[in-house]
């Protein structure tokens, strides 16, 4: 399934392969993203920290029981039922991976949930949606694989309704790569080409509120969230530090992008940062 302009070669690499499956199945179960701690908190409580993240999704988004959301990038949707179960939205999540899609509805009819949560195919580049269809958008640590974010901001835009409400959660740079260091910069290029964050090139912590802006979005909150996904990140690195020299040295690198990732996302942790960006679509 292609299409025009979106190569999918790379996220099948990344999420198709069988150690990230593993992981994300098994560690993660099913959900793909960080999670928020709050101070005081354990950092080792990682299904705690990504539910945590979700309720700030939820939070964010402040839609009422019953509001039309889309999840763009909806992975196997747990992101997707969490806000049907927790916030009472009903949830359309689209993904361009088949795989995901198949998870997302298997997962989603094994909890009897496939009322309120709805996948089907869709790449947010292009959204298979009329205009002003939804109530809230929003993307959890999707917008990094986009070729173009300013075309996907603005479809975001397109089918939301005046007043509607946009979250987007994730991993962004600090600031625009070309003013890094050499050694920092090829680092962080070689690990986001090997995870096709193609986003995450184009658009980072300093410029993101101006391309929403372009967007026709009033940016209602850039929260910088780092404090609360580091101890997540700091769990993650201590898990997989050895695992993954094992895999380096013994086994297949290739077949085990995530572990890679963790740990050289670590190494350049000063560049990277989390954010909440919330705004909105001005009502007329
Ligand atoms: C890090 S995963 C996050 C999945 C889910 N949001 C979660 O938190 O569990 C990123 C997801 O974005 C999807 N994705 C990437 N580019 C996309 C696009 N252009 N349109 C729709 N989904 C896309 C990937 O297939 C993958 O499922």
């Amino acid at each position: 399934m292609g299409v025009e302009g979106l190569d999918l070669t790379g996220l099948r690499r990344v999420y198709g392969q069988f150690g990230s499956r593993w992981f994300y199945t098994r560690v993660a179960r099913n959900a793909r993203h960080w999670g928020w701690t709050e101070p005081g908190q354990s950092k080792w409580r990682l299904w705690r920290a990504q539910r945590q993240l979700q309720d700030v999704l939820g939070r964010k988004l402040a839609l009422s029981a019953g509001a039309r959301v889309l999840d763009a990038g909806c992975g196997a949707g747990v992101v997707a039922r969490a806000m049907a179960v927790r916030f009472g939205l009903r949830v359309t999540g689209v993904d361009v991976l088949d795989f995901h899609l198949a998870e997302a509805k298997r997962l989603s009819a094994r909890a009897r949930m496939g009322e309120r949560t709805v996948f089907r195919w869709g790449d947010y580049h292009r959204l298979p949606f009329g205009d002003g269809e939804f109530d809230g958008v929003y993307s959890m640590e999707t917008l990094v694989h986009s070729p173009d974010p300013s075309r996907a901001l603005a479809e975001f835009h397109r089918v939301l309704r005046p007043g509607g409400r946009l979250v987007l959660l994730g991993p962004i740079s600090v600031g625009p790569l070309g003013e890094l260091e050499p050694r920092a910069r090829a680092l962080i290029e070689s690990f986001l080409e090997a995870m096709t964050m193609t986003g995450a090139v184009i658009y980072h912590a300093g410029n993101l509120p101006r391309l929403l802006g372009e967007a026709g979005f009033e940016v209602e909150e850039a929260l910088d969230a780092t404090p609360y996904y580091t101890p997540t990140f700091e769990a993650v690195h201590a898990y997989f530090r050895l695992p993954w020299e094992v895999v380096r040295r013994f086994g297949d690198p290739a077949k085990w992008i995530n572990l890679r990732s963790t740990v050289e996302m670590y190494g350049v942790r000063e560049h990277v940062a989390w954010y909440v960006h919330t705004a909105v679509k001005p009502s007329r």
